[in-house]
């Protein structure tokens, strides 16, 4: 099935799916249409740190269109920084509503704003009359209860969003227990909305579920499962995958690596920048568990590069 109706984007992941690793992807694979980047948290106008911003130069996201993503509940720096990614030419922009982290949700930021839909009803009103961007809000089910959503819903009905990512867990549930998909298929029934399905997407067999829930939804956001099997997008959308999958593996990784060198200056933060991608992408390989072990311990750039190469080797096995 070929699924050319479906659109997928890249999720937001701090410290995975930056600049970098955008471009590199889509040097290597085909499938994605748009990414998320991770959240830009809000600054004021004299903490405006430009290096913040360097990530969605669109100028530098030619090869992969990148919507900016802002975490904040402070309406001034929100219209603020919406305003400097307008500039710089960015139509459509993100409010982050999901991040379940306490040290950001304790702060009622990300997910921890979900249990305030006052202020987030204020914080709309105040902000969309001022922001030039298109806005979509990404979300989870609530912060505490799955039941807080029904309270949001309303109020993202007064205003004109572009659309909802909704990954159907609590904030405190982190990534734990199954998305809820019952919850999804709901809040789908109490929204003028357009929706977009993320969470959990990890094959073709959690891809097709969901498509047979929700016929009429046609966006899907995928973040760990395109991290752990880059050709995701590929087998989604029936594009035949060009060449020997462990070369094209072998080549995007080089890549990525090499982009990472040109960043970091030390070997630590470069193996350490590896080692985070590796976290998804090593279990995919079969019976690679302690060469996985053994990237994790590298330290010297040398002993990385001769771990990593064992799994690019002809007898390598890639899962997917
Ligand atoms: C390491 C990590 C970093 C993340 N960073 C962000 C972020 O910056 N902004 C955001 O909205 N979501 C962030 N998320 C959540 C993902 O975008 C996504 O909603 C979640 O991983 C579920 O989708 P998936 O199962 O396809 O990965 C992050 C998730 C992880 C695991």
């Amino acid at each position: 099935m070929e699924n050319t109706d479906i659109k997928i984007i890249l999720a937001p992941l701090q410290g995975f799916t930056d600049i970098t690793f955008r471009n590199v992807f889509a040097d290597h694979f085909a499938g994605v249409d748009e990414a998320m980047a991770p959240f830009i948290p809000t600054m004021g106008k004299k903490k405006l740190k430009l290096a913040r911003l360097k990530d969605v130069a669109p100028e530098n996201n030619k090869k992969l269109s990148t919507i900016p993503q802002i975490l904040g509940n402070n309406a001034e720096d929100f219209i603020f920084l919406a305003g400097c990614l307008h500039d710089m030419g960015h139509k459509k922009i993100n409010w982050n509503l999901g991040c379940p982290h306490s040290k950001v949700a304790n702060k009622n930021r990300g997910s921890g704003l979900l249990m305030h839909p006052k202020r987030i009803d204020a914080f709309l009103n105040t902000v969309l009359s001022k922001i030039s961007n298109r806005l979509s809000v990404k979300i989870r089910l609530g912060r505490i209860s799955k039941n807080e959503i029904h309270e949001l819903l309303p109020i993202f009905d007064k205003y004109p969003l572009d659309e909802i990512i909704l990954h159907p867990r609590t904030g405190i549930q982190m990534y734990e227990g199954a998305p809820d998909h019952s919850a999804f298929g709901e809040a789908l029934l109490l929204s003028r909305h357009t929706f977009v399905y993320n969470g959990d997407i990890k094959d073709l067999v959690s891809f097709y579920e969901l498509r047979k829930k929700f016929p009429d939804i046609r966006d899907f956001m995928i973040g760990r499962g395109l991290l752990s099997n880059p050709f995701l997008a590929e087998a989604i959308k029936g594009i035949p995958s060009k060449g020997n999958k462990t070369a094209r593996l072998k080549n995007f990784h080089d890549d990525l690596f090499l982009g990472y060198q040109k960043i970091y200056s030390g070997p630590a933060h470069l193996i350490g920048r590896m080692k985070g991608f590796w976290s998804y992408f090593g279990p995919s390989f079969r019976k690679k568990e302690k060469s996985l072990k053994n990237i994790m311990k590298s330290e010297s750039i040398n002993r990385y590069k001769d771990i990593s190469a064992d799994f690019f080797s002809p007898e390598s096995e890639f899962l997917y």
